[in-house]
């Protein structure tokens, strides 16, 4: 993971690398750094924890700072050693004529490391990165050139990295490299900038090159030079970046996690636009590039993500066999990568991603690929990596997502699944379940109502989440279309609370997970009106006959079986194959409002980080 950013031209450089640096924070907050070179001199500045930290300590460095033109800058998710600030980036060499940023992994970096200390290069720090300083340095000493030295390093390294370097002997440039890790540079006038993602440079210019695997580049205040790696110029290849300069603020929610939660109607909204109109026409996806034929020729669909899109891609599964009738496999991308897997070009690859840049699936989009499968992209980043993968893409427009725990990215993915199932079958002449899909398409078209119902009386999930509290550990647990929620629930509450949660198929509970009932372990029950209400009520009350306190979410609970509940959270009346999609509402709630009783860092939540770019 981690962010970079890097500033020449005739401006402050300082200013912009902090500005850029706030911007990355998504990606990480163990510690920041920046390098500013005035002259032949480069100052480091660096604190360990928040970003914050580091402004600080520039304040009281304001005479020095001012007078740098030139800069690189950090944030770092520590990978390798401790969030200290020996650890934070920059890093340099023996002599500090080299100072490098970096995003990724070195997987060989023990191997250069003892070569290196061989070689007399002393290290400070337990970083990867370190490691890749004194190599570009050593390089440097065989031809005095940085773009040379930069080559012939990344030459010898195995892993992922986007690096950013600067050299006191050569401080007319920055010099860059990239290897499945993302790095774009801002073209200006009389100015460039180097980035990890577009939100870091776009106050300041809306051009770029999104350099490319292999490539490095020679980055000038008034030039930018892309060589392949057979050291060949290449034509910069400039590209209009698809975001406004906005000023993302909180809106007076309390934090942005809360404000992305009430923003899920309109998310639900911007996705069936033009899409779904009205439940008597099929569903138009002009982005899905497979033709009617080559959709009937599908023989299975795989989907790969992590984390909560990875819950996504599980309702997905459901709903996908349910009515389009291809058998689906859901797995989370980190394992499908060491599997042998069976995928040819009749095989439908589904990768999900919020931020499109997650390593792990991009190297099993890459793996699925190469067996030419047909492969869907659904992202929130039509800019990312990922989505230039992607044979078809279907981007969920879900607007900048701040808080570190998904929440309205997982509901556009969710509701782009739901049309995608639809227009799966739809494609394929499929008659079976009509009546219940113009039903689904009625309350796709209504649900933004009801989740804005939901939302007016969030009181009682306060009041819920307050009495819970103080549990130490919690159990979700769901049956059918729910266990991804209960899955996703746990997740949720874990990432943000630090409360041990865990999901558990309903069914599952009597097989292990019941030896830890007691009246400590709150068991959360999601039970929709529907197939699996009766089971799921039966689990329940073999939990409450071991004294677990119940709480039960749902849209219906019989006058009967009210009492067997501890607290019950109602929705509205929803069909069980929509209900995902409001049930998740509810738990996002319940862990925003548990972390915040708790008072944890509920947008930036520690050891997380939005895009994870390492494997
Ligand atoms: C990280 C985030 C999770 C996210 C997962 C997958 O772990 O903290 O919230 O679900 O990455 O990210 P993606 O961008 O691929 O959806």
């Amino acid at each position: 993971m981690c962010g970079i950013i890097g500033y020449i031209g005739d401006r402050e450089a300082c200013s912009i690398l902090v500005s850029g640096l706030s911007h990355l924070e998504y990606r990480g907050y163990d510690s920041s750094g920046v390098a500013l070179m005035e002259k032949d001199n480069v100052n480091i500045y660096k604190a360990e924890g928040k970003l914050i930290n580091l402004v600080e300590i520039l304040k009281t460095k304001q005479d020095v700072i001012s007078k740098a033109h030139i800069g690189i800058g950090h944030i770092r998710w520590a990978t390798h050693g401790l969030p200290t600030t020996i650890n934070a980036h920059p890093h340099t060499c023996n002599c500090k004529n080299l100072t490098l940023v970096h995003n990724g992994i070195i997987e060989n970096y023990q191997e250069l490391k003892e070569e290196l200390t061989k070689e007399g290069c002393i290290f400070k720090s337990q970083t990867d990165t370190e490691v890749a300083a004194h190599l570009i340095a050593h390089e440097y000493g065989k031809t005095n050139d940085l773009l040379l030295a930069m080559q012939s390093a990344v030459k010898k390294i195995k892993g992922a990295f986007a690096f950013c370097a600067i050299h006191k002997k050569e401080p007319d440039k920055i010099v860059v490299a990239k290897r499945n890790a993302p790095l774009i540079i801002g073209v200006g006038e009389g100015e460039n900038f180097v980035a990890s993602d577009i939100p870091a440079i776009i106050e300041y210019t809306k051009k770029a090159i999104y350099l490319c695997d292999y490539q490095v580049g020679v980055v000038k205040k008034d030039s930018i030079k892309i060589y392949d790696d057979k050291n060949q110029l290449i034509e910069n290849k400039i590209e209009y970046l698809p975001f406004e300069a906005i000023a993302i603020s909180k809106m007076g929610y309390k934090h942005f996690m809360l404000k992305e939660i009430h923003e899920q109607s309109d998310v639900v909204r911007n996705v069936l636009s033009s899409k779904l109109t009205d439940i008597e026409h099929e569903i138009k996806f002009d982005e899905f590039k497979l033709t009617s034929n080559k959709i009937k020729n599908i023989t299975r669909v795989q989907i790969v993500a992590c984390g909560t899109s990875l819950h996504a891609g599980l309702v997905g599964k459901y709903i996908i066999e349910k009515f389009a009738r291809i058998p689906t496999d859901v797995e989370p991308s980190s394992e499908y990568i060491y599997r042998d897997t069976i995928a040819d070009e009749n095989t439908l690859v589904i990768g999900i991603s919020q931020s499109g840049e997650t390593a792990d699936t991009i190297t099993a989009i890459k793996q699925a690929k190469n067996r030419n499968s047909h492969i869907v992209i659904i992202t929130n980043r039509t800019d990312s990596t990922m989505a230039r993968l992607a044979d078809s893409l279907l981007p969920v427009n879900a607007g900048i997502e701040v808080s570190v725990a998904a929440t309205k990215s997982y509901m556009a993915q969710l509701i782009s699944l739901y049309l995608l199932a639809i227009y799966l079958k739809e494609q394929k002449g499929l008659k079976e379940n009509e009546k219940e899909i113009q039903n689904l398409k009625h309350e796709l078209i209504t649900l933004p109502n009801k989740i804005e119902m939901l939302l007016e009386k969030t009181d009682e999930i306060q009041r819920i989440a307050k009495k819970y509290s103080s549990y130490k550990d919690f159990i979700f647990i769901a049956r059918g279309i729910n266990y991804p929620s209960a899955l996703e629930g746990a997740l949720k509450l874990k990432e943000i609370s630090y409360i041990n949660a865990t999901g558990y198929g309903a069914g599952e509970l009597k097989h292990g997970p019941i030896a830890m009932l007691d009246s400590n372990m709150p068991v959360l029950a999601i039970l929709n009106s529907g197939i699996v209400y009766d089971k799921v009520l039966s689990n329940c009350e073999e939990a409450k006959a071991r004294q677990a306190k119940l709480i039960g979410v749902s849209d219906y609970i019989a006058q009967k079986d009210i009492n067997l509940f501890d607290d019950l959270i109602l929705i509205p009346a929803v069909s069980d194959i929509l209900s995902p999609a409001l049930n998740i509402v509810v738990l996002q709630l319940l862990a925003y409002y548990i972390s915040e009783y708790l008072g944890k860092d509920v947008d930036q939540p520690r050891n997380l980080a939005k895009s994870v770019t390492v494997e």
